[in-house]
């Protein structure tokens, strides 16, 4: 390490640095971590909250209404329809005091993430659906959008309305088609899911965490994935670790996803590992099915330790401490 670099790490920097020459085992924080490249613009996001010691619940907030805002992106508004062509929107939120909240079956709302985080603190519920969501999000100065898809939605829909099949594509998820990671898995150039989701810890040592989503492209109307299930699509505990998951949700909730990782972790085993014995749980109870979807869990933990695990080739998780600003790609177990 030259003299420049080392000056720029800073004094959060400098103790992990000192910790990693040293063998130890390295406490990086603040650091938020978020599923697929398109994570990089999330993180960012979140950083300018957790750089300047503000909260994990605020930065989880920050990091996933910048990609709700992205009308051309994977998520929120511009995320794709359902096979009825209505964009509905999943998210939820958690905190450091297992505080949850989401919405499921959200129309026409911007940030379905600060809606969650409103159920969370403003009423004695988890989750609210649908139109009482919608009715809800209104009450609390949320403004109702246009229902129009994004032109990349619209392309994608009709197309799908041509044959109306419903066939997962594995890491769709990711559309990003020039990233270090992109292309190989782009099958039709067609859009299956759409979930960003993100955790992070910050200075005081508290972890949060945040997902949101359109959910699986083309699903029946009313179908909700694990993203707003707390312990499927998102899970934190602040004893021990946080983590999300990607893909498939129905696999997801089907083992818990989340709440599983964070168990795991919980016993000892390394974000990463904790990651891999849930993937799989999900290979194990199908080994047929698991061939043909993507699951995809991101996991971190009190130390500021981080890693993912898949059922195929293809996801990857971007990372933002005071140490790097990644994308990696993440091992799989098929
Ligand atoms: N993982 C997102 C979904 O299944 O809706």
């Amino acid at each position: 390490m030259n003299r420049k670099s080392f000056l720029k790490l800073g004094s959060l920097g400098l103790a992990s640095f000192k910790n990693i020459t040293l063998g130890l085992s390295p406490s990086i924080k603040p650091i938020v971590v978020s599923t697929w490249d398109s994570g990089m613009p999330v993180n960012a996001a979140a950083w300018t909250i957790l750089s300047v010691n503000g909260s994990a619940l605020d930065a989880v907030e920050a990091g996933a209404m910048h990609i709700e805002n992205e009308i051309n992106c994977c998520v929120g508004l511009g995320g794709y329809p359902d096979r009825d062509g209505i964009v509905t929107l999943d998210a939820c939120i958690m905190d450091e005091q297992s505080n949850c909240g989401a919405v499921a079956g959200l129309e026409q709302i911007k940030h379905p993430v600060s809606v969650a985080r409103k159920v969370m603190e403003l009423t004695p519920h988890v989750i609210l659906v649908g139109d009482g969501a919608q009715q809800f999000a209104l009450e609390n100065g949320f403004k109702k959008e246009a229902r129009v898809l994004s032109a990349d939605a619209e392309k994608a829909y009709k197309e799908w309305l041509q044959k109306s099949e419903y066939k997962p594509v594995i890491n769709i998820e990711n559309k990003t088609q020039n990233g270090p990671f992109a292309p190989n898995f782009f099958e039709d150039g067609s859009a299956n899911h759409d979930t960003m989701g993100l955790v992070a810890l910050d200075g005081a040592g508290n972890l949060s965490g945040a997902v949101t989503t359109s959910g699986m492209a083309f699903k029946l109307h009313g179908r909700v994935g694990d993203s707003p299930i707390i312990g499927a699509g998102l899970f934190v505990d602040n004893e021990v670790g946080a983590a999300t998951s990607s893909g498939v949700g129905e696999e997801v909730i089907r083992i818990c996803g989340t709440h599983l990782v964070v168990e795991f972790m919980r016993q000892g085993l390394s974000p990463s590992q904790a990651c891999k014995r849930a993937v799989e749980r999900i290979v194990h109870r199908n080994p047929a099915k698991a061939k043909s979807l993507q699951v995809g869990f991101l996991a971190l933990n009190k130390k500021g330790e981080y890693g993912g695990w898949a059922v195929q080739k293809g996801f990857v998780f971007s990372v933002k401490s005071s140490l790097e600003n990644k994308i990696y790609p993440a091992k799989y177990s098929l």
